[in-house]
């Protein structure tokens, strides 16, 4: 009796069938194909989830301004006390945007790491 029970558990099936199969949720961001890899690097997909940057803002409105040709843009937000974005001063943003604009909606907290800052400025050079 007591070994008919236990054959009547399904755990080795249940084990099984765990973590098998690609996860829908698994897209990378910015990677409208759909082939798992995005064409942008891990620290700009970051700025993805608000902003667009490929040109003319190509992938629909988002909440934050389009990315693309920002430097030497003159800013949007209120409170930036630079004439024209450039290396230093949005390196400055980029370490935190509040304290270039204490007001600023942006929730991106900033990267503290300068390499990180310096892969996300060379990308964003390259989007005139
Ligand atoms: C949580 C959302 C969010 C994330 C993530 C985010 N931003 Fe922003 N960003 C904003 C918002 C909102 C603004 C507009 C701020 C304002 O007007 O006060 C903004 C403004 C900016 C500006 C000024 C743009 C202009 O038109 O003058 C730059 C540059 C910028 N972000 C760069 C980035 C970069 C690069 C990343 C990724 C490393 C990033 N942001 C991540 C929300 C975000």
């Amino acid at each position: 009796m007591v070994l008919f029970l236990a054959g009547l558990v399904p755990g080795g099936v249940m084990a099984e069938a765990k973590g098998t199969g690609p996860e829908a949720s698994s897209a990378a961001i910015g990677d409208p194909e759909g082939t798992g890899e995005s064409p942008y690097p891990p620290e700009v997909q970051v700025c993805l989830g608000c902003h667009t940057v490929d040109k003319e803002g190509a992938r629909g409105p988002k909440a934050a301004p389009p990315l693309w040709g920002v430097v030497g843009r003159e800013p949007t937000p209120e409170g930036v006390a630079t004439e024209r974005w450039g290396r230093a001063s949005l390196d400055r943003w980029l370490t935190n945007p509040r304290s270039v604009a204490p007001e600023t909606r942006s929730r991106f907290p900033g990267y503290a790491d300068p390499e990180r800052r310096e892969k996300v400025l060379r990308f964003l050079e390259s989007q005139q």
